[in-house]
């Protein structure tokens, strides 16, 4: 280190001056801001859900974030930052003269830039813009504030269980090893939350939760018919033709094989449906009609929420 006239250590520069420039981090800097503009672009495609390219803008949009990221970085690489290459051995001890050195490096490096701020600015928007539109699928995993629309069937305490033609349904009418569809009374089949499955089942072998207790009268039980898994209509039944050996009744959804144990309130037993077969409680009237004790257990349809429960008007 030398010393100056009067004594004083002399502070020398390590990164020679480059030529500066603002041009180059101008580009840079308006290279950022497409990036910004991107990927608020991403997360208005996200949000309006009114493109039938949907998908692909959204891919374009994000893929442009990305490139006008990258183009930014080449840019302050190439013409921004100067470049200056060191090789020496490592130390074996720290050396703070050395470690002083470095630092000095460092904070010289960024003193040919002359609009820091700009670039600093641009360079806080663009990551600001991109981390909200990574964020921004998070909103699919479900309404946040707003989920009563996911629990909203035809179903109510009282409703009467009709069959596709409107016939009520007699709990005497209900057999053993086989299943039955059932729709609320006056409502719209093609509404999602109406279709349900009816089985009966030995009251002996009901292991429903305590607080489904009187779900079940005389054994019967009732389950919406979506499958939770990716909405297929769970259409078969599994019944046992030897007791001893095989195992009990089952609903079974035929298009992955989710199967559902109705003894146990809908559980799954097997497959890829991540939660039970929401359970519809029942009663009977003192005409022997069934007819439902209320709401299901659980919002009903596939786990990817979002959907629309009700009939577009
Ligand atoms: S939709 Fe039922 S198992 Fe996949």
């Amino acid at each position: 280190m030398t010393t100056s006239p009067d004594g004083e250590p002399e502070s020398r520069d390590i990164v020679a001056a480059g030529p500066e420039s603002p041009r180059s981090e101008v580009t840079v800097a308006a290279l950022l801001v497409g990036a910004a503009v991107s990927a608020i672009a991403f997360i208005g495609v996200y949000s309006v859900e009114k493109f039938s390219t949907q998908h692909e803008l959204m891919g374009l949009t994000l893929a442009a974030s990305f490139a006008f990221v990258a183009a930014a970085l080449i840019l302050l690489g190439e013409r921004v930052l100067p470049s200056e290459e060191v090789a020496e051995d490592y130390p074996e001890v720290a050396a703070p003269q050395e470690e002083e050195e470095v630092a000095k490096v460092m904070e010289e490096s960024a003193a040919g830039i002359t609009r820091k701020r700009l670039l600093v600015g641009a360079g806080g928007t663009a990551g600001g813009a991109i981390g909200l539109a990574a964020l921004t699928p998070a909103l699919s995993l479900g309404p946040w504030f707003e989920v009563a629309p996911l629990y909203r069937t035809p179903w109510r305490a009282g409703r009467r269980l009709v069959d596709d033609e409107g016939k009520p349904y007699k709990a005497e009418e209900i057999e053993q090893e086989t299943f039955y569809t059932a729709f609320p009374e006056g409502s719209s089949h093609r509404n999602l939350g109406a279709s349900i499955v009816v089985v009966r089942v030995d009251p002996a072998a009901l292991m429903l939760p305590p607080e489904r207790a009187g779900w079940a009268p005389e054994g019967i039980l009732a389950f919406s018919k979506i499958c939770p898994h990716a909405a297929c209509a769970v259409a078969l039944y599994r019944k046992p033709t030897y007791g001893p050996t095989q195992p009990g009744p089952a609903l079974v959804c035929p298009c992955h094989y989710s199967t559902f144990d109705p003894g146990k309130g809908g559980e799954v037993l097997f497959g890829p449906a991540g939660r039970p077969l929401p359970q519809l409680p029942l009663t009977v009237d003192a005409a022997g009609e069934m007819r439902a004790g209320g709401n299901f257990s659980d919002a009903i349809g596939p786990s990817w929420w979002g959907i629309d429960m009700e009939q577009p008007h």
